[in-house]
């Protein structure tokens, strides 16, 4: 789906026509890597569009600094109060939002220690991630060849430009193969999550999650699931997946802020229950509670008013 251009993009503290948001070939981040990024959607609601879990974004996205050791030059609260003001003046009722904060045109070579640190936010209208009936019909999963970064080769907790070349590389294999998405499994051989989103399994009456120590990312979907999960009643770990967990799962969906609550209807060619009771439970709720309509999560949603 090609990127729809909105008027204008945030960077460094300015907003800059879109077409002007633009960095030398230089820039030291595009040949290391060494960028973090965060990506979060606005929904329509009552109020006027709101921000889903804006603040746990944007600390996570100081928390991948930290990791880095880059010295992000914006606090929390200008950093949320720069993304209400892009999505606010972009004039959509709901989009998709991108910040990114990258070291600039400067220096060249590995040490970062005297590169400039730039800063932007973008946001654009953008769909289902994993297409339109990705609730309804599900999607075909791989196991991928490419194994999972571990937490001693690309710390996963943080969302660094540069360990996305591993979910390329497991997204495209799948892709290529005449499958929606890729499940990745860590040097241990264990499941910890697809190129882009956090994976549940149902089984035995119970809904399983692989943890940050798997080598997944620590979700914001993947708690804003396991959240409404509980609230429906329906029992949720955080632990170990095996592979053949996949294969003979109750049901399965995928969780993401692009993909939001996608079902699964195979593994490796082996069909499950496609969307099941608590994907479309849970799907429900998430749908209702992002765009304001449950009273119990109106606190996710941060208002750009
Ligand atoms: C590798 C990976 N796992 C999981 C997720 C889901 O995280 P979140 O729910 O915070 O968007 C993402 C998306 O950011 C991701 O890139």
């Amino acid at each position: 789906m090609p990127i729809e251009p909105t008027e204008k993009i945030w960077m460094n503290g300015q907003m800059v026509p879109w077409a002007d948001a633009q960095i030398h070939v230089l820039t030291h981040s595009l040949h290391y890597g060494t960028g973090i990024f965060e990506g979060i959607r606005a929904y329509e609601t009552a109020e006027g569009p709101a921000v889903f879990r804006l603040t746990e974004h944007i600390e996570r996205l100081h928390n991948s600094a930290k990791i880095l050791m880059m010295d992000l030059p914006y606090s929390v609260d200008e950093l949320v109060d720069a993304t209400k003001q892009v999505v606010r003046e972009s004039g959509l009722p709901s989009c998709y939002i991108r910040p990114i904060a990258y070291y600039g045109y400067g220096e060249m070579g590995l040490a970062t220690s005297a590169c400039q640190t730039d800063v932007a936010i973008a946001c654009w209208p953008w769909g289902a991630y994993l297409g339109d009936d990705a609730l309804t019909k599900g999607v075909k999963l791989k196991i991928s060849s490419w194994q999972r970064h571990d937490h001693n080769i690309m710390p996963p907790a943080s969302k660094t430009t540069g360990n996305y070349a591993n979910s390329t590389l497991a997204k495209m294999e799948a892709l290529r193969a005449g499958y929606d998405e890729a499940v990745m499994l860590n040097r241990a051989g264990l499941v910890a999550e697809c190129s882009g989103e956090n994976l549940f399994v149902s089984r035995g009456g119970k809904l399983i999650t692989p943890p940050l120590s798997s080598g997944a990312l620590e979700g914001i979907t993947q708690n804003s699931v396991s959240v409404i999960a509980r609230d429906l009643g329906l029992e949720v770990e955080i632990g170990d997946i095996a592979r053949s967990d996949l294969y003979i799962a109750d049901e399965m969906f995928v969780v993401g802020t692009a993909a939001e609550v996608s079902a699964v209807n195979s593994v490796d060619d082996r069909p499950l229950p496609c969307p099941g009771p608590a994907t479309t439970a849970i799907a429900e709720v998430y749908a209702a509670a992002v765009r304001g309509k449950d009273d119990r999560y109106l606190s996710w949603c941060e208002s750009v008013a």
